[in-house]
């Protein structure tokens, strides 16, 4: 879907398909001519009172202006928040593909009115709803419209729209790698993905492959990928804007599926592990927005370790003793927390480029997904600062973060009787100790951890999610960068 910025003259335009967001207080004329003064009339008698997410579609009977008008209920205007834009624009989206229009103009009326934030959040919820998971071609499945064109008197609409088509993209970029099953997404296919993606943006980008990892000593991947047939990964993107101020890294588990290994998990929605690579995909769809947009004043350093954990019969072992790029060894627990240890020489990695910060995203426990559900992701950090600037981005973008403990008690629960460290110490915090192990490999850089296992997948159905990888993360990210000097 392709938004364009439009005055709000062409509220009274020919289309095929007219969306007036409008209050429950709406009181007066509508535009969209005839059809806005039936509208009109309809509001004043009580048959829609505008209530949230409360739809009304009217068709025209004579030519010209709009053939279809569909009003979208806001609720009161005095407590809107982008949110709100976001799944508005989402609904119009839907309900365009619905009507097979192929075009729509979307507008306010009565108190609703866009500001900059809002118009962005309304353009992502377009592009988000034009998503469609790629595998299968569903004859039901309606098509999405081709064209949005946003009406509105803010100022630099052109650019605000340009920003949630390329933030709406990257995050349907990630839905597409999360949705597609483990055996077309490989480590290969997201290491090709990275490289099409940077030759298109003009990023630098390098693909580390198995020979790569053995001499830079990645014994945590390598270990990961022994009982696998794929090739491991580690997959480098930078992209530098005008003046960088700030170096910041970004790091992704991209297990393309997990089955667990030799502790081999159990049958039921084993299914679903073709998802943990979801915080690895998402530092690909951040790199995309970032090489459209071109932020300046940063320089973005995206990192994916990838690989499948298998229990073939070259597995790792629990028992067994790893030795990471850093020097700092593991002792395996349960193959099934692979997650760190792919982690460990990725973050470490991330270290020879100096960050001011890094930030990891990864599907890493189960265990987040038992205390936070989908909603909402865990945030793991020891800077104030760094933790301060992601929360805040987490409230404007609506993919929200709770912070979680990092004492050092946690740490002191990974000591190994054989190694620096072990990859697990069972149920009791799973989330906060795999947490702890991290912070082991990125000691002296402040450094976040996004624990995203609850928030990057969901089988739910909601406005801009279906059911399926909701690409988590690149708008969250792309905010935070953003406001990085605020
Ligand atoms: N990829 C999983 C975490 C996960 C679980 C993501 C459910 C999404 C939904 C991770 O590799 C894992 O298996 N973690 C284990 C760790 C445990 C063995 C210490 C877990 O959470 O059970
Ligand atoms: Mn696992
Ligand atoms: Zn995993």
């Amino acid at each position: 879907m392709r938004l364009s910025a439009a005055p709000a003259s062409a509220l009274s335009s020919a289309t095929p398909l007219l969306v007036l967001l409008v209050d429950s207080a709406a009181r007066g004329k509508l535009p969209g001519g005839a059809l806005g003064a039936r509208a009109a009339t309809l509001i004043r008698g009580g048959a829609f009172k505008a209530e949230p997410r409360k739809t009304l579609l009217l068709h025209a009977e004579s030519r010209g202006g709009a053939r279809v008008l569909l009003l979208i209920g806001m609720g009161k205007a005095a407590d809107l928040s982008a949110e709100d834009f976001r799944r508005a624009g989402a609904i119009a989206g839907s309900q365009a593909a619905e009507l097979g229009a192929g075009a729509l103009v979307l507008g306010t009326a009565g108190a609703v009115d866009f500001d900059s934030d809002r118009l962005q959040a309304a353009g992502e919820g377009l592009v988000l709803s034009g998503y469609r998971y790629p595998g299968k071609q569903d004859a039901a499945a309606s098509t999405p419209p081709k064209k949005a064109a946003v009406a509105s008197s803010v100022r630099g609409a052109a650019a605000v729209l340009a920003a949630a088509q390329a933030l709406g993209e990257g995050a349907n970029l990630v839905r597409e790698l999360g949705d597609l099953p483990g055996n077309t997404v490989t480590p290969r296919h997201l290491a090709r993905t990275a490289q099409a993606v940077a030759r298109k943006g003009r990023l630098r980008c390098r693909v580390h492959g198995r020979r790569d990892l053995q001499r830079m000593k990645m014994g945590g991947i390598l270990a990961v990928n022994q009982g696998s047939a794929e090739e491991p990964f580690l997959i480098e993107m930078e992209y530098v804007g005008a003046r960088p101020k700030a170096t910041l890294c970004i790091v992704g588990k991209g297990l393309t599926f997990d089955s667990g290994g030799i502790s081999l998990k159990p049958a039921d929605k084993m299914e679903d592990m073709k998802y943990d690579m979801c915080g690895g995909a998402a530092t690909i769809g951040l790199m995309q927005a970032l090489a459209v947009l071109r932020p300046p004043g940063l320089r973005v350093i995206g990192i994916v370790g990838t690989t499948d954990n298998m229990p073939g019969p070259s597995a790792y072992k629990p028992g067994d003793v790893v030795r990471t790029a850093s020097g700092k060894t593991i002792e395996v627990i349960n193959t099934d927390a692979e997650g760190r240890i792919v982690l460990a020489d990725a973050l470490f990695h991330a270290r020879k480029f100096k960050p001011d910060a890094i930030i990891d995203l990864a599907t890493l426990t189960g265990a987040i997904v038992v205390a936070l559900g989908s909603e909402v992701a865990g945030l793991f950090c020891k800077d104030d600062a760094l933790a301060g600037r992601l929360l805040a981005a987490g409230e404007r973008t609506g993919e929200k973060l709770w912070r979680m403990p990092t004492y050092e008690a946690y740490a002191e629960k990974i000591k190994s009787r054989v190694a620096d460290v072990k990859n697990s110490s069972g149920r009791e915090a799973g989330s906060c100790t795999a947490a702890a192990f991290l912070f082991t490999f990125t000691e002296g850089v402040p450094h976040a951890h996004l624990d995203i296992a609850g928030t990057a997948w969901d089988g739910r159905r909601r406005d801009y999610h279906v059911e399926g990888g909701s690409g988590f993360g690149v708008r969250l990210l792309y905010d935070a960068l953003l406001h990085w000097d605020d």
